[in-house]
């Protein structure tokens, strides 16, 4: 069994306050991309857990995100079958692209149909709440606001300022290293400052019909960017490019990405940008995947 487990962008990640817990409280525009991982699922004999990873350089032990799904799994349903599990890695690490939590999310729903568990909708979500506050979101492979830690998922169609549906291409955008979450909250509590609104206008529109226009903004930007000049630098570099629409970092960083009307814009900007940021730096045309998948 082969799954595709997206990346995601955030269009808009406001930082409402701190809560009582050593987390904040959020409200996020989430999106899936077109770059994804890929997770295979074979039977194992031997009824043990296994797992290999291709493409990035990631422990693959008991503490692996997937892994810690798959045991919940098994915990949840009572089963004893065992599975050989093959991740092979597109999404960078540390991008704030959440690929580890959309592996995470994956491998909740992939076993409990390799496995033949049944386990409700509910349960799914209870579990995928313990192991990120992302993670919740990839359950339902569409746009969604997410709220509380992240892990209150409301899906949302996005349209453009006209009411049209929404369809974008985008470049990311990645240094090469990462920017630590939890820093970056952090970082942000000790002076919070709310990120700069982008230029681009969009509209969220909920379940019940109600519309919402919103600006790209992510209030993590101004905490991270005070330590890490390339990202302000490459936002800037990108917002001032023929053809953006606008430009944002995602989630806690460290990617950076630029928005255009289509992936084929996203795909000459990549052209120039590789020029610019140099052979190191990991560029990705890709499409915005607005519709439920
Ligand atoms: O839930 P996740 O494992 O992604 O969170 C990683 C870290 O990011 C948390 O331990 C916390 O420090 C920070 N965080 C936060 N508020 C959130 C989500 C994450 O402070 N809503």
């Amino acid at each position: 069994m082969q799954v595709r487990c997206p990346a995601k962008i955030n269009l808009l990640l406001r930082v409402l306050g701190r809560r009582p817990d050593e987390f904040h409280a959020l409200e996020t525009l989430m999106c899936p991309v077109s770059v994804h991982d890929e997770l295979t699922f074979e039977p194992a004999a031997d009824g043990e857990l296994s797992l290999r990873i291709e493409g990035a350089d990631l422990p693959a032990g008991e503490d692996n995100l997937v892994m810690r799904a798959a045991r919940l799994v098994r915990q949840l349903s009572g089963t004893r079958r065992g599975v050989k599990i093959f991740l092979r890695k597109h999404i960078p690490v540390g991008g704030g692209l959440a690929g580890g939590s959309s592996d995470a999310a994956h491998t909740l729903t992939a076993l409990n149909e390799f496995w033949q568990c049944a386990l409700t909708v509910p349960q799914l979500d209870a579990a995928a709440a313990t192991l990120g506050s992302d993670v919740n979101f990839f359950l339902h492979r569409q746009p969604a606001l997410c709220t509380g830690r992240g892990e209150l998922v409301q899906p949302v169609a996005l349209q453009a300022a006209d009411g049209r549906p929404l369809r974008l291409g985008a470049l990311l955008v990645h240094p090469g290293f990462g920017v630590p979450t939890p820093w970056a909250f952090q970082t942000y509590a000790a002076n919070p400052a709310v990120g700069e609104a982008g230029r681009l206008t969009l509209r969220q529109v909920a379940a019940d019909g109600a519309v919402t226009e919103f600006k790209p903004r992510n209030d993590l930007e101004p905490a991270v960017f005070g330590k890490y000049l390339w990202l302000a630098e490459a936002k800037a570099w990108l917002a001032a490019q023929d053809g953006v629409l606008d430009s944002l970092m995602s989630g806690s960083g460290a990617t950076v990405f630029a928005l255009t009307a289509h992936r084929e814009d996203a795909e000459k900007l990549a052209q120039s940008a590789q020029k610019y940021f140099g052979p190191e730096t990991w560029l990705h045309p890709i499409d915005l995947l607005t519709a439920p998948q």
